[in-house]
């Protein structure tokens, strides 16, 4: 059995196809279960689920596919602190907003709690065979307890530096997020803004660095790229874009039609929808919360996040993408709406051609 093929089945993946965690709502039921049935992988992306809708939600899985699934949430953070200054310029820069959709004008958001802790009883309880961790490693007396229930234990890395440290956290596997990646930096050493490194340098360098399987994540949006992954040496391939714009998606129209029509120069990453820098599509929020000519008027996670999700769920039940997180990876011009089974085929069929192909290339001069 090729190494890869071993890695997957130690892992307990059914192909190399993991459909993103998508906290905020792309990652719908009815995605993970086509991803599911389809042959790949889906991740439910609990952060900003109650513990009781966790629950509810892992069920509505269970009842609907008997394939396995993942569970992601994101490590506990440390509370955050926010002059009243800083807090009172947050407030102000985006309450013209508020104003134009007709909101109540916004205050003080408060600290609604690191939720991971709370969320961790309804995470070992979900029947998830894969629990994954974004912005740090996993607690130890977690890890040990999803292990303990048979589950994989996965980390999100941005750097080597992050990948031997979640290894040594004892992970079995390492999810290499490159800079291409759409949603939130998964960094937790330095700065997650500039840490910056493509998928392609960043794969086989976490390869060499680490002996768990290396997932790669980021820009990855068709064969091709699943191709392209596994030669640097990942054993299977997490992806968010791609599946964004598909039928099942959970996320707002508006969102997936700036999906559909925006080019791969139009990401930027942005501070300014939860205050820790995640890839989207430039819109009038991103360039006036940040705006150039005045200073940082950006509230720290969570609270940030607290600040504009009024905003956000006004903006998505009104169609007015200019106030939504427009979460987008780079090879955005690659999505299409289309259902997530053909997508999940695509990857598979296209992966293969692409392999058949390179085979028979001749190489120049040899
Ligand atoms: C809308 C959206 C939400 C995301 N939410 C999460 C999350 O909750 N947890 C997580 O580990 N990664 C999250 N990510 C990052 C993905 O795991 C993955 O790294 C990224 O989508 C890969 O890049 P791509 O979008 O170019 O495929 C999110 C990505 C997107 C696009």
């Amino acid at each position: 059995m090729p190494a890869h093929s071993d890695s997957l089945a130690r892992l307990g993946l059914p192909s190399p196809i993991i459909q993103a965690p998508m906290a905020g709502g792309g990652d719908s039921a009815a995605l993970v279960v086509a991803v599911n049935e389809a042959g790949g992988f889906g991740f439910v992306g609990a952060a900003y689920l109650s513990p009781a809708q966790l629950t509810e939600r892992a069920r509505d899985i269970r009842s609907r596919t008997a394939r396995p699934f993942g569970v992601n949430l994101f490590a506990p953070q440390p509370e955050p602190t926010a002059s009243a200054t800083l807090t009172g310029a947050a407030v102000e820069r985006i309450a013209g907003f508020y104003a134009e959709l007709g909101l109540p004008a916004p205050s003080a958001p408060a600290y609604p709690g690191d939720g991971f802790a709370a969320l961790v009883p309804a995470m070992l309880d979900s029947g998830a065979a894969v629990f994954s961790v974004t912005f740090g490693p996993p607690p130890a007396e977690v890890t040990a307890a999803a292990k303990a229930r048979g589950m994989r234990v996965m980390g999100t890395a941005t750097t080597v530096a992050e990948a031997v440290a979640l290894e040594q956290a004892g992970v079995d596997a390492v999810i290499a997020q490159g800079a291409e990646a759409g949603g939130h930096r998964g960094g937790f050493i330095g700065d997650p803004a500039t840490n910056l490194i493509g998928t392609m340098a960043l794969v086989p360098q976490v390869v060499d660095a680490v002996s768990v399987p290396v997932i790669a994540s980021g820009g990855i949006m068709d064969g091709r790229g699943v191709a392209a992954a596994l030669a640097l040496g990942a054993t299977a391939v997490q992806l968010g874009t791609v599946f964004l714009t598909c039928d099942e998606a959970g996320i707002p129209d508006a969102h997936k039609q700036a999906i559909l029509s925006a080019t791969e120069d139009q990401t930027r990453l942005t501070r300014a929808f939860s205050g820790r820098p995640a890839r989207g599509i430039l819109n009038r929020v991103m360039t006036t919360v940040e705006a150039a000519d005045a200073p940082d008027a950006v509230l720290p996670f969570p609270l940030q996040n607290a600040l504009t999700r009024p905003l956000r769920t006004a903006a998505g039940q009104r169609g007015r993408a200019e106030f939504l997180s427009l979460w987008a990876g780079q090879g955005l011009r690659l999505a299409r709406p289309r259902p997530a089974a053909e997508v999940v085929a695509a990857l598979l069929d296209g992966c293969a051609a692409t392999v058949e192909r390179l085979a028979g290339a001749r190489l120049a001069g040899r």
